[in-house]
């Protein structure tokens, strides 16, 4: 199937940057209770679903994948750019990750317990969003979880050379209440959200939301 545009771009950037991003962020979530506060409940939620795989889409370097399995989930994570996930790899062997679009998995209807997109739909456009979270809730089984994570913001910024390499990217900062709005119209409402101030040690620049959505 042909890929959307703006796919090959994210590739591109993540691919320059896997390394630093994985450096700069692989023990960030230590720091961060609130954030594992809502990955730790989005677990007890899946688990007392009865469990099942659940998928880290846009995993990255995998460090949420490797958080989700220590909380008991059976979880693998898939991602756009072949370096991240060859990083991923190498850093938790003992675990699956795929290359692949969240846009698009080869997977059948009705096969996730749970998706986690953390900080990764912030590089797809507003107007494909509906047919995103479509795919989502044709990937999740009746009842299944999805957790969201992303910036608090109204304008989209441009990231350009970061760490002085030659890539640049839009990073889609948005408000909760649109992004529910478009997740109750896809069949996947808002259970529970948190906003929460930057990180006042430098890293973040924006509030963050977080979402918790249910597969009616
Ligand atoms: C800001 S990073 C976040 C990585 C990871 N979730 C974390 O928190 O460390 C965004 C990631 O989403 C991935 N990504 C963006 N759009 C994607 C898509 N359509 N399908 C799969 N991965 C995607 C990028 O390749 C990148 O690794």
């Amino acid at each position: 199937m042909t890929q959307p545009d703006h796919l090959s771009g994210i590739r591109t950037f993540y691919d320059a940057v896997a390394v630093d991003y994985a450096a700069r962020f692989h023990d960030e979530l230590d720091a961060k209770p609130l954030d594992r506060a809502m990955l730790t409940a989005f677990a007890e939620l899946v688990r007392h679903a009865g469990g099942g795989p659940v998928a880290d889409l846009g995993c990255g370097p995998g460090r949420v994948t490797a958080h989700l399995q220590g909380l008991g989930l059976s979880a693998h994570g898939v991602d756009l750019s072949p370096e991240m996930v060859a990083l991923a790899r190498r850093t938790h062997p003992g675990l699956r990750f795929e290359e692949g679009t969240m846009t698009d998995l080869d997977r059948p209807d009705g096969t996730l317990s749970g998706i986690v997109t953390w900080h990764s739909i912030i590089h797809t456009p507003d107007d494909l969003l509906p047919q995103l979270f479509a795919e989502f809730h044709r990937l999740l089984v009746t009842g299944g979880h999805a957790l969201f994570a992303f910036q608090i913001g109204d304008e989209p910024i441009y990231l350009d050379r970061p760490l002085g390499h030659k890539v640049s990217l839009d990073f889609h900062r948005r408000q909760p209440e649109f992004v529910a709005e478009l997740l109750a119209e896809a069949g996947l409402p808002v259970q529970a959200r948190l906003s929460r101030e930057p990180d006042d040690r430098g890293m973040e620049t924006t509030p963050q939301a977080f979402l918790l959505s249910r597969k009616e």
